[in-house]
């Protein structure tokens, strides 16, 4: 009896798992999906900042803000001075100005308490690049670098264009 009533809790919460894996946008709604950490609707303002767009786009793409929520933006713009291994450090002027831009455009889709400082981390990104859709060897390949590197395979990411049409993988 009750072995057989576990069994059934084991099982329906992988299907209910599985589910919101599968279910992107509209399907449940906001709140449950990807465990809370998806990424904004829509993931980049019409507008955007100057001085973001100039500065955090010198040794990648410029991340749309729309693709953590203002926490995470908000500890890693504290943190520019040992920024994922070198030093990114701006102006107190910049860092302030910057720091609004993303936080106002923040994911307004995030209801998890947690902030990644990696995007490559949220688990919205981990569901839409499963290893189904890119392999392990593949984020490795020299033209590809990194799963960070979103311009390699997403031509339009610098305007936060991820359009599943215009994917390109390079070989
Ligand atoms: C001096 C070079 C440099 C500048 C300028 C820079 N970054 Fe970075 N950034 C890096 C490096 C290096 C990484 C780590 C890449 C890797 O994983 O190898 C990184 C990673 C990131 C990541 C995590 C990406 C992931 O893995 O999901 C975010 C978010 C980020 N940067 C935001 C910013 C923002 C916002 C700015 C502007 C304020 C900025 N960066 C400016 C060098 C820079
Ligand atoms: C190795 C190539 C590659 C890299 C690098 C990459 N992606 Fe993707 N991305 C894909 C593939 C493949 C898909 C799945 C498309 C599908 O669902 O059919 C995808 C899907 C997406 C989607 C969902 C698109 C949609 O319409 O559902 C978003 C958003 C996205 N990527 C953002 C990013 C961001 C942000 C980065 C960098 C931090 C990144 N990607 C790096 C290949 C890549």
């Amino acid at each position: 009896m009750k072995t057989t009533a576990l069994k059934l809790i084991v099982v329906a919460s992988f299907v209910a798992f599985g589910l919101s894996v599968q279910a992107d946008d509209g399907f449940f709604g906001g709140g449950d999906k990807y465990n809370g950490e998806a990424r904004g609707k829509p993931v980049i303002p019409v507008q955007v900042n100057a001085t973001w767009q100039q500065e955090c786009a010198a040794c990648h793409t410029a991340f749309a803000p729309g693709l953590l929520p203002a926490a995470s933006w908000t500890q890693l713009m504290n943190g520019l001075d040992k920024h994922f291994g070198v030093d990114a450090s701006l102006s107190p002027s910049q860092a302030s100005e910057i720091s609004s831009f993303l936080v106002k455009n923040a994911s307004n889709r995030w209801s998890a308490k947690t902030a990644p400082l990696r995007i490559t981390e949220s688990a919205w990104f981990k569901a839409k690049h499963n290893e189904r859709e890119v392999g392990a060897t593949v984020w490795r390949r020299p033209a590809i670098k990194g799963p960070w590197n979103c311009g390699a395979c997403h031509p339009g990411a610098d305007k936060g264009d991820f359009n599943e049409h215009s994917i390109r993988i390079p070989k």
